[in-house]
């Protein structure tokens, strides 16, 4: 059932480890020292989320008419690539998608954390529209990468209307089904047609031991969805998710969980999850559990560049988490700040699969717009900007350590990262602080509680 691209997914793994030889020629922005003797054993991935393409995006006089996506309210300096105020046009991704292609990266595969459509209100768009739109970015992606293994999760926007994914066989598990098949397995498509989440390992595994993925539908779990509401476990996720990992152990397999909303504190706000508390205690008391056979959890949604780790009980951490910030540069109009557009590289392990780097690249919009010509850099090699060795659990661990202390000068660089170098007034202390702060280190609400009572007190007695 996993053999369909057997010959081709050889080749494709083998440029994935190779990519050692071309990495050097990525971008003029690039450090020079940038892994100079990169060993053979290293594979790299593309991490893409939150496109939200916007289809009415058009750059006109009246400014409260260049896209639907800013709900009546003015555009704040449309141009060529987008606006501030706006979803991503056709354009934006395109250029995003084409600097990935002619960077010359080789990469084993790509994960792709949904939320295809634009922010509009329901009676605008339609299930029609929604399906639509998730095959277009399909296809979009395929006809730039017609050779790469994508994994796709579904997102909040992914579904008419909004954030009501059910638990159930529905018309959009069915059509993405339709429209993933050539990236997955026969039984992944099963188990994405009836609820929206797969598993599938990464063919093939010429190193051992297996990559597994697992593409949770992480919406069925999210707080606005009342599809779900009251039900102990959705579509039997989280007793089927329990089941692989154990089944991963057994394999003496490797596990990246993949999903849009992400499990923990949104670091932003104060007390608060993105999933219903109830599915976010158990999920952090399943991922407690299996930590040894997870190698990494990668998220989007928020829109913007976090990271967090998993503690386990004794407070050793056991994982490591990423945020990817969105393709979208749109805010909503009661927000100071935006991201740039921003898709990320990730380096590994082949062997263990731990996280070794990520390469965060971006779009200044601005300028982007100033000069009609999307010129992509890389923002930051996350080792190189925190000064740590790699990206497995222990060394985000001193990365947070460093982060927490007293006027830190990494700390404003880790906000500044947040909001994908956004031309803005990126000031974040005290509360604003204590907030992302707990958020990175503590995703249960016990743990998470006991954080801001502590770093209140500190800061305020
Ligand atoms: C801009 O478009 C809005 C919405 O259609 C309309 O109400 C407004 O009158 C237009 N403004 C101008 C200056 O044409
Ligand atoms: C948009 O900008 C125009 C021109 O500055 C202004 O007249 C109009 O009131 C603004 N519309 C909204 C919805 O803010
Ligand atoms: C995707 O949508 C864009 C913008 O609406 C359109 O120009 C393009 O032709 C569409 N592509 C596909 C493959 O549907
Ligand atoms: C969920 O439970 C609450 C409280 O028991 C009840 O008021 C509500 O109607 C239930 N909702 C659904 C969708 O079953
Ligand atoms: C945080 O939220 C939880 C549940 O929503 C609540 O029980 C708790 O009292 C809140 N804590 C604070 C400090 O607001
Ligand atoms: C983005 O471009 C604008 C306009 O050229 C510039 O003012 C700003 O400093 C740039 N931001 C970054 C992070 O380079
Ligand atoms: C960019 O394109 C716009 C619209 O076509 C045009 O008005 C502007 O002069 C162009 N700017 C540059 C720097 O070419
Ligand atoms: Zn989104
Ligand atoms: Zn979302």
């Amino acid at each position: 059932m996993e053999s369909a691209q057997g010959a081709r997914g050889v080749a494709l793994s083998l440029w994935g480890l190779l990519l050692c030889n071309v990495l050097q020629d990525l971008v003029s922005a690039a450090p020079a020292q940038a892994s100079p003797e990169m060993p053979f054993s290293v594979g790299q991935f593309w991490h893409i989320t939150d496109l939200h393409l916007d289809p009415s995006y058009h750059v006109t006089i009246n400014r409260t008419q260049v896209c639907a996506s800013s709900k009546g309210v003015n555009a704040s300096s449309p141009g060529m690539f987008g606006d501030f105020m706006c979803d991503s046009p056709y354009k934006l991704i395109l250029s995003a998608l084409k600097y990935m292609k002619d960077s010359g990266q080789q990469a084993s595969f790509m994960i792709w954390t949904g939320d295809s459509p634009p922010h509009v209100p329901a009676k605008e768009i339609s299930t029609k529209v929604v399906i639509d739109i998730i095959g277009n970015m399909t296809s979009t992606i395929r006809s730039f990468f017609p050779d790469l293994q994508v994994f796709p999760a579904l997102g909040n926007h992914d579904y008419w209307p909004q954030d009501q994914l059910p638990a159930s066989v529905s018309e959009v598990y069915s059509a993405v089904a339709d429209f993933w098949k050539p990236w997955l397995t026969d039984e992944a498509v099963s188990t994405l047609r009836k609820g929206g989440f797969y598993t599938q390992i990464v063919q093939p595994s010429i190193t051992s031991p297996p990559l597994r993925i697992i593409s949770l539908n992480t919406v069925l779990y999210y707080s606005p969805n009342d599809a779900t509401r009251n039900i102990t476990d959705p579509a039997n996720q989280l007793e089927w998710l329990e089941n692989i990992l154990d089944l991963a152990q057994q394999n003496k397999e490797k596990v990246y969980v993949i999903g849009h909303v992400p499990v923990g504190y949104l670091p932003f706000v104060r007390n608060t999850t993105a999933l219903r508390e109830y599915y976010n205690e158990r999920l952090i008391e399943i991922f407690r559990r299996h930590s040894s056979v997870i190698a990494g959890q990668f998220f989007g949604h928020t829109h913007r560049d976090s990271i967090m780790i998993l503690l386990d009980k004794k407070g050793k951490a056991v994982n490591s988490l990423f945020v990817a910030p969105a393709v979208t540069p749109v805010k909503s109009v009661w927000q100071v700040d935006s991201n740039n557009p921003g898709v990320r590289l990730y380096q590994y392990d082949a062997l263990s699969y731990s996280v070794l780097d990520l390469w965060q690249f971006y779009l200044n919009l601005t300028e982007a717009n100033l000069k009609n010509e999307s010129d992509w850099k890389l923002e930051y090699i996350m080792t190189k900007a925190y000064g740590i060795e790699d990206l497995k659990p222990e060394s985000l661990h001193e990365m947070v350590i460093q982060l927490s202390v007293p006027h830190s000068k990494l700390f404003p660089k880790y906000y500044n990262n947040y909001f994908v170098s956004y031309d803005g007034n990126m000031f974040c202390e005290d509360h604003c602080r204590v907030n992302q702060l707990c958020a990175i280190q503590y995703l249960d609400l016990t743990s998470y509680t006991d954080c801001i009572g502590k770093e209140d007190k500190s800061q305020y007695e």
